[in-house]
Parts: structure tokens; C-alpha cells; sequence
């Protein structure tokens, strides 16, 4: 599990990054900020249209921002999300939906990979993609 630190240093970005969420229609505002493995902080707010298919969830925006600038392991994730009336404290936590999961999924190793859900700056909890999203299907699976 990553340190104590480094969790606090996640959490804050992803609270920076929620600042600049994009979430007229639902008014639900997330940051989400990504450890890669060479030690980079990537961050993402969710990005909403008015087709709301189209809209993206802060964490897919942080991996997909990392993976753009070529960085592909992920080794932790934050994530802070509540009203947009809300600033400093989350009435309740933001957990990743099921797409942004799979996305983690995709360039982490699930039980190394360390999900931090928080409320505050200092109100959090660490858990893992592989138990968010046990008995996945990965890469691997099409390595035949
Ligand atoms: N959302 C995220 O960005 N991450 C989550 O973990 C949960 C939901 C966004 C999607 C949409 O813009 C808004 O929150 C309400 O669902």
C-alpha cells in the first residue's frame, strides 16, 4: 500500500482537480488524481455534455490524461466527489463506476493497485482495484 504521504499528496490533487469539474446537468463534482508508476501525479475532473452519453467520469479523465502522455502503469488512484455545493468536506463517498474500473483495470495490477476514496483532505480510505473489481478480465486474458 502506497504511504501515508503519498495518499495525502493523491487526495489533494484530486481535490484541486474537482475545482475544475465540468458538471452542469448532474452538479456533481469529482476530482480524481492517478500515481503512475514513475512516480507522476496525473489529475481529472469529470467532464459532462449536453448529450449526457457523452459525458466522462474524473477518473477515466486522469487515466486517459496519463495515458496520452505515455505513461501507462498505474499504481494508485484518488478520488473526491460530491455536490458542487461542497467544497472542503463530501457528504458522502465517491466510489469509481463500473467503466472506470475496467478502464484501471486496464494498466494496473488490481491488487497492487490502491484505490483511495476520500471525503476530505483528511478523511479517507484505502482500498484496492482488485477488490473493487474482483475476478476481472484483463490484458491477459487476450494474450493467446
Ligand atoms: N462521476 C465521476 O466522475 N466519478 C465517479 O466516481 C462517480 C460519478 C461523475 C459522472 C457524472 O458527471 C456525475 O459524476 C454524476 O454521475
Amino acid at each position: 500500500m502506497i504511504d501515508a504521504q503519498t495518499a495525502k499528496q493523491l487526495v489533494l490533487a484530486a481535490k484541486e482537480a474537482r475545482k475544475n469539474a465540468y458538471a452542469p446537468y448532474s452538479r456533481y463534482f469529482v476530482g480524481a488524481a492517478v500515481l503512475t508508476a514513475d512516480g507522476r501525479i496525473f489529475g481529472g475532473c469529470n467532464v459532462e455534455n449536453a448529450s449526457y452519453g457523452a459525458s466522462n467520469c474524473a477518473e477515466r479523465t486522469a487515466v486517459f490524461k496519463a495515458v496520452s502522455e505515455g505513461v501507462t502503469r498505474i499504481r494508485a488512484i484518488a478520488v473526491m466527489g460530491g455536490p458542487s455545493s461542497c467544497t472542503d468536506e463530501m457528504p458522502d463517498e465517491a466510489t469509481p463506476c463500473g467503466i472506470c474500473r475496467q478502464v484501471l483495470r486496464e494498466f494496473s495490477d488490481p491488487a497492487a493497485c490502491d484505490v483511495i476514496i476520500a471525503k476530505s483532505l483528511t478523511n479517507y480510505r484505502i482500498t484496492s482495484l482488485g477488490q473493487l473489481l474482483p475476478e476481472s478480465f484483463g490484458p491477459e486474458n487476450l494474450q493467446y
